[in-house]
């Protein structure tokens, strides 16, 4: 099927996926960044890095781009000199725009705050010099784990600007979790709360970092940032108020300029097994592969534009744009402490409608969450000003991208799914609103400047029309440089599958286009009867049916075909009815069954269908498919700890039927 497109119109193919959206024709007119950036990078892939390198304020200009030599250790612009946090908030205020809004604060409860960029370079500064009186030096860890309040920003920023590399926790995670990441990366100081607000009451962060403190001897002081008020206990020698030393420090600070290798953070990823990963990042090229993607596939105007991303700090989409690509920019955003329903389920809504939030970043599971909730919401408020939106994490299905689009983008705003990682730092393959007639579900095209294909097993290319992995073949300026202490895990991990190619983990399919369309992690690909399924695709032609909101998919132990698809679903419903969870039945089940063996062949249909309330998740909304084979195949249930909420799985189990 050829799709034939119209400016901004959406029109009805075979299917969501078939539809194809051209960029509004204003848009693409005053876009930030035009198809002939491909041509400049496909021309001269280090000379356009070079140029994006420019965008940034250097204490000593690059002269060389990229030390490859050593590989996959890569050096990008290694004799060039910055301060990270000079280029996020000083050079702004030099500029004239002190006066621009850099943080538009909204906490839970509905207090709010507005931060311009001098008010920032005056926090920051404050901080550093705080950081500073407690010892912290050039080199040094300091540990985050602080809920979404300006001073997360303000902290990572003060370390970066004396050069002590940050390891942000994020606030959901237990005190296991916070000790054994202080531990590993060596943390001298750690910067906390009392407490965060969420779902309505606050949540006590504090005793969670006393306990993981009591094992970690190397921590000297933890800094303490009021927010909530509640109680907490406190240790004289070692506690100090972020509001009494930092109110008390002056607000001169002048940035001393780093190596562009200097690491500016870690930050552990959760890893599917084993020991967390402290993926390491360093200064130059991170900043200038964040502030550039961020430019082009938001296509911001800092003097006109409202951005905001609703992940958390603790993630590295919070690390990236929140903090690094969008201050580097001068932008103006929105950080929102809480959860998208306290204390109703418009609130995302009405905040885009309070700020008129022109660019928004969120996930596909928020967006499914929004689709579940039902139409009539976002409905009623003012949505006009949106003009781009992004979408990050996880697949996005072709319904739900289209969804995005038509009741948060009003058929207009291009849904730009950006396909990256912790260790890739970046956006790395998306579509460029102004530019890319766009696919619903598929990130599409690698971004100027980055080398991305998809291979079979034997590490050769894939032709058009097939599945293989994703791999990167050419290294990009925010690469991961290493897993912190472990060099060989970074070899082992994504240098060795395939040699010479850094190895992302992710299935992919190169369609008959040649774009690229990602398929989930490799290992949530289904082998059934000697057949490669991908979870992704089975929850997805799921998810096309009506009365399908949510869908997760996993392929349990079957002693004749291998593996046998088994479907989690969440039944859709909408705000007047309170949902329709748990009202499937034998009808609906054959029905579903019967929907994916059409939209996908046969062997794709699902041996049970299960339907649950919820779906468990980790904390950076990840479907935990391991707890659902554990459901599908009759087991114990494993670990739990990272689930957003263990008691899903008691919720889940309670409402199924005996297994069979
Ligand atoms: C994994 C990385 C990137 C920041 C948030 C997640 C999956 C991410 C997409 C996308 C399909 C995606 C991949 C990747 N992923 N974005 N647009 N389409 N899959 O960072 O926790 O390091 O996870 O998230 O599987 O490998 P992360």
């Amino acid at each position: 099927m050829t799709p034939s497109v119209r400016d901004g119109a959406s029109l009805v193919g075979r299917t969501e996926e078939g539809r194809r959206f051209a960029p509004p024709a204003d848009l693409a007119a005053a876009a930030n960044v035009t198809a002939a950036a491909y041509e400049q990078a496909d021309a001269d892939r280090l000379g356009f890095w070079a140029e994006q390198a420019r965008r940034l304020t250097w204490a000593t200009e690059p002269a060389e781009t990229l030390d490859w030599s050593n590989p996959p250790f890569a050096r990008w612009f290694a004799d060039g000199e910055l301060n990270v946090a000079y280029n996020c908030v000083d050079r702004h205020v030099e500029a004239g725009h002190g006066d621009r809004i850099a943080l538009y604060f909204e906490g839970e409860p509905g207090d709010s705050r507005a931060i311009s960029y001098a008010e920032l370079k005056d926090e920051v500064s404050r901080a550093a010099n705080a950081l500073t009186e407690l010892g912290v030096t050039q080199g040094d860890r300091v540990a985050v784990y602080l809920p979404m309040i300006p001073e997360a920003v303000v902290a990572m920023l003060a370390c970066a600007r004396i050069g002590a590399p940050h390891s942000v926790i994020f606030g959901g995670f237990s005190a296991d979790a916070v000790a054994s990441r202080i531990a590993d990366a060596d943390a001298k100081l750690v910067i906390t709360a009392d407490g965060g607000y969420r779902r309505g009451k606050p949540s006590a962060l504090k005793p969670v970092v006393d306990a993981a403190v009591a094992r970690t001897p190397q921590v000297e002081r933890v800094l303490v940032v009021r927010r909530t008020g509640q109680d907490v206990a406190w240790d004289d020698t070692r506690d100090v108020w972020w509001q009494e030393i930092v109110g008390r420090q002056s607000a001169a600070h002048t940035p001393e300029p780093f190596g562009a290798e200097h690491p500016l953070f870690i930050l552990y990823t959760s890893g599917t097994t084993g020991k967390p990963k402290g993926i390491l990042h360093t200064s130059g090229g991170y900043l200038t592969q964040t502030g550039y993607t961020h430019h082009a596939v938001f296509d911001l105007k800092p003097e006109t534009d409202v951005y905001w991303c609703t992940a958390d700090i603790g993630w590295i989409t919070g690390h990236s744009y929140i903090v690094y690509g969008p201050l580097a920019n001068g932008a103006t955003q929105v950080l929102y402490e809480g959860t998208p329903d306290t204390p109703h389920r418009g609130r995302f809504w009405e905040i885009v409608q309070k700020y008129g939030v022109t660019l928004l970043y969120t996930a596909p599971t928020a967006v499914r969450t929004f689709m579940k909730w039902g139409d009539d919401i976002p409905a009623r408020f003012d949505l006009s000003s949106l003009r781009v939106l992004g979408s990050v994490g996880e697949p996005i299905n072709p319904e739900a991208w289209v969804w995005y689009r038509e009741h948060i983008g009003a058929g207009r705003a291009p849904v730009v799914d950006t396909w990256w990682q912790t260790e890739t730092g970046a956006m790395m393959i998306s579509p460029l609103p102004g530019v890319t007639v766009t696919k619903p579900g598929s990130a599409q095209v690698p971004l100027p400047g980055i080398a991305a294909t998809v291979v079979d097993d034997e590490a050769r290319e894939v032709p058009a029309g097939s599945d293989g992995y994703l791999v990167l073949t050419e290294p990009w300026p925010s690469m991961l440089r290493t897993v912190w202490g472990d060099d060989q895990r970074y070899l082992d991990t994504y240098w060795s599958r395939f040699p010479g190619r850094y190895f992302a983990g992710d299935g992919a399919r190169k369609d008959e286009d040649g774009d690229i369309r990602l398929l989930g992690r490799v290992d949530d690909v289904m082998l059934v009867s000697g057949h490669n399924i991908s979870t992704a695709e089975v929850e997805s032609a799921l998810v096309s049916h009506p009365e399908v909101a949510e869908a997760a998919v996993v392929g349990a132990a079957d002693a004749t075909t291998g593996q046998a698809v088994v479907a989690f679903v969440i039944l859709r419903g909408s705000a007047e009815d309170g949902g329709r969870a748990g009202a499937g039945g034998p009808g609906l089940d054959a029905e579903l069954r019967d929907h994916v063996g059409r939209t996908l062949g046969p062997i794709a249909k699902p041996r049970r269908i299960l339907t649950v309330p919820e779906l468990p998740k980790t904390r950076s909304g990840k479907i935990m498919r391991r707890l659902l084979r554990d459901i599908a195949e009759n087991r114990e249930l494993g670990d739990v700890t990272t689930l957003t909420d263990s008691s899903v799985m008691d919720l889940i189990r309670s409402g199924l039927p005996a297994a069979p």
